[in-house]
């Protein structure tokens, strides 16, 4: 049995794991970098790039510790190697270079999708290849035949946003803070997610792609016709107070429609239009066995109800990894490394290998150009 020591740091969360390749987690630990991002509103670069710096090599040091493992038991150090922030990515990445030098031992360049794509089968050992992945997260939203490892066909990618990325700007709209995908999802546990009329952007299109710029932007509508009907009656005798403004979170205003009212209709527009996707990648698709789901937003637990339902009317097995396992974490980047060492023709990466800002899955799969451009 091998152990892989995997280490992350695309985005913002810096994190170090030791996995086996019989799909034991060792050791592992995750630092994000909440309170360093949170003034700004979202990831900014630069930050992320020096907290990595700053917080990585005590992390991985710390995890070969938890594992007892000393570096020379290594069967490989696999590092994310892109697509990310670059900074960030190059900071992972030359310390794997650095510690694979100084050990001897085989460095593997993850992709981190890869990692997403591959971490439902580092918890299910029944799940096998091929499989559906609907893959959503901060920067990615996609449907792919996984065939196995370093096998993918997309079916349907984001023309703007990312579901992830939808998710945190309703979030800032609603005043929730950075993460903003758990805080719209705990709001909208309070509301009616029918009380606002929401688009479905691309709902019933032939083509499998998502768009949701156009239902953030309704939602950032939807909150200003709020904001405009809920002046406060004047209090007689004194006037009115016109920069004032009643609490929004759950109480319901005179527009008829509270802040948890918005977060749930929201939601509800957003998996709408994932299943209808998803119904036309399926039907697309050369059949598969399962339907599995990964990446930041597989951890929102209304999604992954009613994608579980979707899954059992079309008699598909239906797998999300844990919840830990779908954000950014550094043991799906080790499994990855294990897929990879599995495999008949194994090949080490040269430590010349370049970090990737952009690195699709699919790199045979037609660009698709709509108001943005994601691979
Ligand atoms: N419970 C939740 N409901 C909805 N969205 C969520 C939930 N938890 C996390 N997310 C979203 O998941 C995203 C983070 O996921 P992840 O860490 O996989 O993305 P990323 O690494 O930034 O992007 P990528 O993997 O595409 O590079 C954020 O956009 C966050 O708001
Ligand atoms: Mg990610």
């Amino acid at each position: 049995m091998g152990i892989v020591l995997g280490i992350e740091s695309s985005c913002d969360e810096t994190a170090a794991a030791l996995v086996t390749t019989g799909r034991e987690i060792v050791a592992q630990r995750i630092a994000s970098q909440d309170e360093e991002h949170a003034p700004y509103g979202g990831v900014v670069p630069e930050i992320a790039a020096r907290a990595h710096a700053e917080k990585l090599a005590p992390m991985i040091e710390a995890v070969l510790a938890d594992g007892s493992v000393e570096l020379r038991d290594l069967d490989a150090i696999a590092a994310t190697a892109g697509p990310g922030l670059i900074g960030g990515v190059m900071v992972g990445l030359v310390s794997a270079k650095a510690l694979a030098m100084a050990s001897e031992v085989p460095l593997i360049a993850v992709n981190h999708l890869e990692g997403h794509a591959l971490s439902p089968r580092l918890a299910d050992p029944e799940l096998e290849f091929p499989y559906a992945l609907l893959l959503v997260s901060g920067g990615h939203c996609q449907i792919l035949r996984v065939e196995g490892v370093g096998k993918y066909t997309r079916l349907s990618t984001t023309i703007d946003d990312a579901l992830g990325e939808a998710f945190d700007k309703t979030a800032k709209i609603l005043g929730l803070g950075f993460p903003g995908g758990p805080a719209v999802e705990k709001l909208a546990l309070e509301g009616n997610a029918k009380a606002v009329p929401l688009p479905r952007p691309l709902l019933g299109s032939d083509e499998p792609h998502f768009s949701f710029a156009g239902l953030k932007s309704a939602v950032l509508r939807a909150k200003e016709r709020q904001s405009q009907s809920v002046r406060p009656e004047p209090v007689e005798g004194q006037g009115e107070s016109p920069g004032k403004r009643a609490s929004t979170s759950s109480a319901r205003t005179v527009s008829g429609y509270s802040d948890a009212d918005i977060a749930a209709s929201f939601q509800q527009a957003a998996l709408d239009c994932v299943l209808d996707r998803l119904r036309v990648s399926l039907d697309t698709m050369e059949p598969v066995p399962a339907l599995v789901v990964a990446g930041g937003v597989a951890a929102n637990k209304a999604i992954r109800a009613a994608l579980e339902g979707f899954a059992s009317e079309r008699g598909l097995r239906f797998v999300a990894p844990p919840m830990a396992l779908c954000t950014d974490n550094a043991a799906m980047i080790a499994w990855a490394g294990c897929e990879r060492l599995g495999m008949n023709e194994f090949r080490a990466d040269p430590l010349d290998i370049a970090a990737r800002p952009r690195w699709p899955l699919d790199p045979d799969a037609e660009p698709v150009r709509g108001a943005g451009y994601k691979a």
